[in-house]
């Protein structure tokens, strides 16, 4: 596996590939890999001559500084785990790397960004965006992978890609969740999270998975069901828990027969904020 820490090493590694027509699959990550990853960087392999990984913290999309500075940063582990599952290159810039002047781009998300995490993480989806489109237009892949846990990210690159950088021509792939035995969602966070709250993380898959068919529930009985189930855990407290629809990512205000939502949640455990989502149907 080549180690590329600037974009002139990635460009001439990419070069060969570029040249004969072969397919390049991306997969950009934070670090501290987890299954979740792996399985984004398998279906890569699969599809694509070529799988680059980008390992980059990315600062812009942190709007609180501690979870920043508490990231879990596991280089060495991560390079490991890329080797081991057949990866070709790893990307890991330098701030300055990535940005070599301050980033001042403006994007309308068209509303996308007004829910769930856009309401409890302002600023997020901007540096989400910003870091995404400089990591595309540095790696020019032909597919990129992103998983599913981050659905409203999901739906805001997928939007963002077409909207604003067309050019780049990148098939946005999405990926399942891949979830712990008992059902946490598996995240680079889970690895903060000390004995009772990683235990305590399994009731928030539970809660979910307990409304995934509606069966004559009303809107209101659902969300209180989710939300106090999760709540009655000393370890878990709901920052939110909305039902929206899949396109818009607008809460809806009733549940309809016959249409399919995702409910999506975020949870604290102490100081670790989780995120999960699910289909849910009647
Ligand atoms: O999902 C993530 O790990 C990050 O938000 C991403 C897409 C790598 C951008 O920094």
């Amino acid at each position: 596996m080549t180690i590329c820490k600037t974009k002139n090493e990635l460009f001439d590694f990419l070069k060969t590939y570029r040249n004969s027509g072969k397919l390049i699959g991306f997969v950009p990550t934070m670090g501290a890999l987890h299954q979740g990853h792996i399985s984004l960087i398998e279906k890569s392999i699969n599809d694509n001559d070529c799988t680059v990984v980008s390992i980059f913290v990315n600062p812009e999309q942190f709007n609180n500084k501690s979870d920043f500075d508490k990231y879990p940063n596991m280089l060495e582990a991560d390079i490991e785990k890329l080797k081991k599952n057949g990866c070709d290159a790893v990307f890991m810039p330098s701030m300055k790397e990535v940005y070599p002047e301050k980033d001042n781009r403006v994007f309308d998300l068209y509303n996308l960004d007004k829910y769930m995490e856009g309401v409890f993480r302002p600023g997020h989806f901007e540096g989400v965006v910003k870091v995404v489109s400089i990591l595309l237009e540095i790696v020019l892949p032909n597919n990129t992978y992103f998983g599913e846990k981050d659905f409203q990210q999901l739906s805001i690159i997928k939007f963002a890609v077409k909207k604003y950088f067309p050019n780049l021509k990148t098939n946005i792939t999405a990926c399942p969740i891949l979830r712990e035995p008992d059902g946490l969602a598996m995240s680079s966070r889970n690895l903060r999270l000390n004995t009772e709250q990683r235990k305590a993380g399994a009731e928030i898959y539970k809660a979910m998975n307990a409304v995934k068919k509606i069966e004559c529930k009303t809107l209101k009985r659902l969300k209180s069901f989710v939300i106090n189930k999760i709540n009655e855990s000393d370890y878990l407290n709901v920052e939110y828990f909305e039902v929206v629809n899949p396109e818009t990512l607008q809460p809806i205000s009733e549940l309809k027969k016959g249409e399919k939502y995702r409910a999506c949640v975020a949870v604290f455990a102490g100081e670790v904020r989780l995120i999960d989502n699910i289909e849910i149907y009647d």
